[in-house]
Parts: structure tokens; C-alpha cells; sequence
């Protein structure tokens, strides 16, 4: 069988309930937390997935046990520092930046080499993000212009850093939070708000480790070498795996969806309050707090009114893995949408700012682009008829499913779209519950 769908038909309306997979961050974050937690830890609902795969078995190289039980992973901590490599290891982190990025923090007091190598996409993206604190730390580190594959050697005599992270990189933040964790002092960092479920774990695990926020930044300030002990942890449903169907439902006739028990955490939603400034009816539901993360259900409906935005800077942190999706809906909506600063979509496993805007070409729709500032002349009116081949050659998931949304709402007589195997590094569910909703793709 070949490694494509091929859509033909817009998908029919559906009243429908739906689980996501566990929410990838997390589940990584658990698993190198865990690592270095002293004693046995659960992890329950974590993605299985090819990230999470590779996560666990780089761990298991430096010497991490993990036994898979029924309803829950369990992972042996061997404690802060606590890595002992008789060898230098190879650690293969598939296609996962997330994984590649923290491994290298967490393994900065290491008392050996490892070697980092990744896929082809992970080979081409940029280390030199994470190279420069780690530096600072007293970390060795050997690769060439910045890639894989990275040679790095840990240090017992680290020293902690100051550091300003202006990206707005959880991975940036990540490795530097585990690398401050092997070092003896106050690490302190300035980071543009991301994603801050490390930060969040670590506070719930009594963790000294302090936050203040302002507008822009969070200044973290970190205290090294105080060991935790292990934790279960029950891990939510992921936002940009449900974001998928949140835009497939708004897209389709007369639908409504609930997507229960996801990660609602202000700093991943920024999808739900941009797609809802554009005019949708995004709600969530039976909101709680469950380890300071906010966990909530997702109910979202059809619409045929989007409106244009003029997207605020400030979130595109919070909804960088779904500007792909909410491109879709800038393309139906009235007016024109503007969306500025985005070289970081860039960065992601492909150029998804470069992709994205080939794409929407495709499709008919016009495109202005000036450096990494984009507007999107929408129209409500879109309705597809010509044939498509989506070849999607860097293998990246997110563009492979945000085509198979395109497809079963936007029209067309024939789709084909490649690499559908991309879905296993983050949701290998994902054409089951397409299914399940009377999606039809051969
Ligand atoms: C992630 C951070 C984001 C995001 C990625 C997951 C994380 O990357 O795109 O999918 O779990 O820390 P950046 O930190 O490079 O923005």
C-alpha cells in the first residue's frame, strides 16, 4: 500500500465526541523529569508515538529502565547527575526537535560523550540556539555550523548562567531549566512567554524554582541540584492534535464537536483566541487545574463568518504549531488577515512559513509576503474543484494533516497527499478519528 490518502469528497456533517492522544510536550517533559526523579515514577495516557518512543529509548542508552504496564509507564529515576556512562552513547532522536533540544540540557553534567543524530529533517534544523547557553554553562560541544550530528561532554564543574532567550523557545528554555538543574547556583533566564509546562512540573513537584512574570518575558530563577522525588503524573490530551478537528469541524457543514480532557494551559491556546478574534465560537469547558496545567473539554461548531485579523505578535508563541490551521481559516474568512514576525515557522521540520504560503497559492488564494510578515486575502466564497498533489517531501506531519483538513472541507476532485506515515512522530490516531467522523480517504 502505498504511503498517501486520496480524498475526493468533502466530509458530511457530524455530531460527535472525540479523545485526542496524550499531549506531546508533556509526555516527553515526563519522561526526562522522571529520569532524574529518585524513585519509581507512573506516567499514565502518555503519547505513543515515534517522539516518545525515541525520548524513552535515548534514556534507556544512558542508562534509564522503564517497564510499559497496562495503563501506565513506569520509570526508575536514577536522581540529578545521576547518569553513568562507562562508553560514549549514540542517542537517535528521530525527527523530534523537543526531544533533541532538552536531552542535550539534561545530559550537560554527563560523565561521558554522547553523540546526537536525528532524521533528515532534524539534521537541517538549528542547534546553535542551544549550543550558546550550554557553552556558557562550561558544556563541551562539537558539531559543524550548528547540526547533527552534535558530539557534547558533560561537565561535573558547571557554573550557572544568566541568560536572555528571545525567541520565545520553550525548547531553548527547556534545555537550559535541565541543564540548570545539574548546576550548582542560581541559574536565572529571561524568556519571551512559551510554553512553560517544565516550569509547571517542577513547581509541582515542590522544585525551587521561581517565576515572575511580565508582559512579554517570564524571569525564571532556578536553584541546581536539589533532588525531587518521583511522581505519577496522568497526562492530558494535546491542543494541537485536537486543533486539527477544531478547524476541520469549523470548516465542515453544520458540525459540532467535543474534544474532551485537553490541555487548556494559557500559553497553548493561542489557536482557540485567535481562531475565536476571526469570529468562531470556540468553548472550553469543565476547566480544572490538575499540577497548576489547566485541563478542559473543547466544544467548537461550525461557522461560515470568519472575519479577517490583524494577529497580534504576542501570540504567536502560544499557537505556533497551528498557524497552518488557522492560515485555513484566514483563507475562508472576509477581508485581509495580516500575521507579522513568523520565522520561526521556519524552523519547525520544514519551512512551514515557506510551505504554507505555496499552498495557499494552490488553492487560488492571494498572498502577500514581506520577510516573515505575511496577509492573507481571504474568501468566504472558497470552493475547490481542480486536482492537488500534496508531496509534502520533508515528511512533516502537520503539513500531511492540515492537507487532509483542506481536503474533506474545502473541495476538489481528487487530493492525493504523501507521507501519511508522517502522523506517527506525533498523532499516530489520527486518520482513526477522522474516520470515526465519516471522513473518507483511501
Ligand atoms: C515545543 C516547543 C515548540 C513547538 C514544538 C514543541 C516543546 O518549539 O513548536 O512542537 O515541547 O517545547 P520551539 O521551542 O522551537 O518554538
Amino acid at each position: 500500500m502505498k504511503n498517501q490518502v486520496i480524498i475526493k469528497k468533502v466530509i458530511k456533517p457530524f455530531k460527535n465526541k472525540i479523545y485526542v492522544s496524550g499531549d506531546k510536550s508533556i509526555s516527553i517533559r515526563c519522561l526526562l523529569l522522571s529520569s532524574i526523579a529518585l524513585g519509581k515514577s507512573r506516567i499514565f495516557n502518555i503519547l505513543e508515538s515515534e517522539d516518545v518512543l525515541n525520548t524513552l529509548k535515548s534514556l534507556k542508552k544512558i542508562g534509564v529502565e522503564f517497564k510499559k504496564k497496562k495503563k501506565f509507564i513506569e520509570v526508575y529515576g536514577v536522581g540529578i547527575n545521576g547518569f553513568n556512562l562507562t562508553k560514549k552513547k549514540i542517542l537517535y532522536a528521530g525527527n523530534s526537535g523537543t526531544l533533541a533540544r532538552s536531552i542535550l540540557g539534561l545530559c550537560s553534567g554527563i560523565n561521558n560523550e554522547i553523540q546526537l543524530i536525528g532524521d533528515e529533517s532534524l539534521s537541517k534544523r538549528d542547534f546553535s540556539r542551544v549550543i550558546k547557553p550550554l557553552n556558557l554553562f562550561g558544556v563541551n560541544i562539537k558539531s559543524k555550523k550548528g547540526m547533527l550530528p552534535l558530539n557534547l561532554v558533560g561537565s561535573e564543574f558547571l557554573r550557572p548562567i544568566e541568560y536572555i532567550e528571545d525567541k520565545g523557545s520553550a525548547q531553548i528554555k527547556t534545555c537550559i531549566i535541565l541543564s540548570a538543574l545539574n548546576t550548582h547556583g542560581t541559574t536565572k533566564i529571561k524568556a519571551v512567554k512559551s510554553r512553560d509546562h517544565t516550569e509547571l512540573m517542577l513547581k509541582s513537584l515542590n522544585y525551587p524554582i521561581q517565576i515572575k512574570s511580565e508582559k512579554k518575558y517570564d524571569l525564571i530563577k532556578i536553584n541546581g541540584m536539589k533532588q525531587f522525588k518521583s511522581f505519577d503524573y496522568n497526562v492530558p490530551g494535546d491542543i494541537s492534535s485536537a486543533s486539527f478537528f477544531i478547524v476541520l469541524t469549523l470548516l465542515s457543514k453544520n458540525s459540532e464537536l467535543l474534544i474532551k480532557n485537553i490541555n487548556v494551559n494559557p500559553t497553548r491556546i493561542g489557536v482557540i483566541n485567535i481562531l475565536n478574534i476571526m469570529n468562531s465560537k470556540i468553548e472550553v469547558l469543565n476547566k480544572k487545574n490538575y499540577k497548576g496545567e489547566q485541563i478542559g473539554d473543547i466544544k467548537v461548531k461550525s461557522s461560515n463568518n470568519f472575519k479577517a485579523i490583524n494577529c497580534p505578535k504576542i501570540l504567536n508563541s502560544s499557537a505556533i504549531d497551528e498557524f497552518l490551521l488557522i492560515f485555513l481559516i484566514a483563507c475562508k474568512s472576509k477581508g485581509v488577515s495580516r500575521f507579522k514576525n513568523l520565522g520561526e515557522l521556519n524552523k519547525k521540520e520544514s519551512p512551514r512559513l515557506d510551505i504554507a504560503i505555496k499552498f495557499m497559492k494552490m488553492i487560488g488564494i492571494k498572498v502577500e509576503r514581506k520577510k516573515n510578515d505575511i496577509k492573507i486575502y481571504g474568501n468566504p466564497n472558497l470552493k475547490l474543484d481542480g486536482k492537488y498533489h500534496i508531496k509534502n517531501f520533508v515528511k512533516d506531519h502537520r503539513i500531511f494533516m492540515m492537507s487532509v483538513v483542506a481536503a474533506l472541507t474545502f473541495g476538489g476532485k481528487n487530493w492525493i497527499i504523501n507521507d501519511k506515515d508522517s502522523v506517527n512522530s506525533s498523532f499516530p490516531n489520527f486518520i482513526k478519528t477522522i474516520k470515526k467522523l465519516g471522513g473518507i480517504l483511501n
